[in-house]
């Protein structure tokens, strides 16, 4: 689809076949991709993170009922759900995503207002850029609008976030469904998890941030992301403090042999990846290439050696974006384990750059790659 004019023809026409007429009401929410700062939210570390122009859109009617009919363009898939009652929807799971923000609204006391609505996507499900943030945002916006109440994006985000934590079953940070929420055209931002404030960061002139999918699929729940999640919140346990943020480098030091390997390992990565975030939010802005390739680099052997998180298609994909031309620097993205990974590249040579990749990474492993570049888009709201 190449135009939002396409995109909005396509959807109402959908729209028409599934429930007749027009929609009333459009919303949408961004997916994102995390530039440095794997795992380091559910550690109430920092991140620097870049809502992208990837989203989730939802044309919405008021259906003047207590039920939401929802119709998925992306997945050809019909399904709904009461807002009286909490039962899941076994064959049709994607709509967890809508009924867990309906759950956690509704205990919020916010009128609920049932609705038919079509969903589109860009943001390539399963792969990293959180579309699963996307279209909970989306959804919590689209009850916001219909609802005739209004919730602050920290908020939101927070109820999203709980919403996938409870009802979903993924114990996720604030990563997600904070940069859907709460993004800003044209920059990225430096999250802190702590106390939840972010800044904008500008990527400097002539920087391209380029997504690459290795397209081999991950799945957070049932992963080993509680596992890590788990080890860290041992480690923080083990020295006394309430999270790894509040575990500074020199305490860590000397305490380190005292922790189990692995949990040591662990630890190590979140404490330099925090650190990492830092100083990248000051290379990006200021354009120093040789500090970027060289904190992705760190990143990539972190992620590899110590947390763990690199699939072999990662590996694969890292050696292809580092020979290609034009590169800066790169690394994981998302939870690891497969899905997207990222890109610094001069943008002059962004073409030359992707067809590289996409040549080299379909030789060494036969799959066709999907490789674009992103920019800062705004958060969560109606179109
Ligand atoms: C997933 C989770 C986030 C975050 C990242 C890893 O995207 O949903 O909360 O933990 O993994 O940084």
């Amino acid at each position: 689809m190449k135009s939002s004019t396409q995109r909005r023809e396509v959807i109402a026409k959908e729209f028409l076949n599934c429930f007749g007429g027009d929609p009333q009401c459009w919303c949408r929410a961004p997916g994102r991709v995390d530039l440095m700062g794997s795992h380091t939210d559910y550690n109430l570390g920092a991140v620097l993170t870049l809502p992208i122009g990837r989203d989730t859109w939802i044309a919405a009617r008021p259906n003047h009922s207590r039920t939401v009919n929802l119709h998925s363009l992306n997945l050809g898939a019909d399904a709904s759900f009461s807002l009286d009652s909490t039962e899941k929807n076994l064959d049709q799971p994607w709509i967890d995503y809508v009924h867990g923000v309906a759950e956690e609204l509704r205990e919020e006391g916010l009128r609920l207002v049932g609705f038919d609505g079509v969903i589109h996507s860009t943001v390539p499900l399963s792969s990293g850029l959180s579309s699963s943030a996307a279209l909970e945002c989306a959804a919590a916006t689209v009850f916001e609008v219909l609802g005739g109440w209004q919730l602050t994006p920290l908020k939101k985000a927070l109820l999203c976030q709980r919403s996938e934590n409870r009802y979903v079953g993924v114990n996720c940070g604030i990563l997600d469904q904070f940069t859907s929420c709460m993004g800003e055209e044209g920059c990225a931002l430096l999250l802190d998890c702590r106390d939840l404030t972010s800044r904008p960061v500008a990527i400097a002139e002539g920087i391209r941030i380029v997504i690459c999918d290795t397209k081999s699929k991950r799945e957070l729940a049932g992963s080993e992301y509680g596992e890590r999640r788990a080890d860290c919140e041992e480690g923080a346990r083990l020295l006394g403090a309430s999270s790894l943020r509040e575990v500074g480098f020199a305490q860590f030091s000397a305490r380190e042999h005292e922790l189990p390997p692995q949990v040591a390992k662990r630890c190590r990565f979140i404490l330099e990846e925090h650190a990492r975030v830092l100083a990248l939010a000051g290379a990006l802005s200021a354009g120093d290439r040789a500090l970027i390739r060289h904190l992705t680099a760190a990143s990539f052997d972190g992620a590899c050696q110590l947390y763990e998180i690199a699939a072999p298609a990662m590996h694969t994909m890292m050696a292809a974006m580092l020979e290609a031309p034009g590169v800066i620097g790169a690394r994981q993205a998302g939870a690891g384990f497969g899905g997207c990974m990222v890109a610094f590249v001069e943008a002059a040579q962004v073409e030359a750059f992707a067809a590289a990749v996409r040549s080299r990474y379909a030789t060494a492993t036969g799959i066709e790659s999907e490789i674009y570049p992103v920019t800062a888009a705004a958060g969560a709201g109606m179109i």
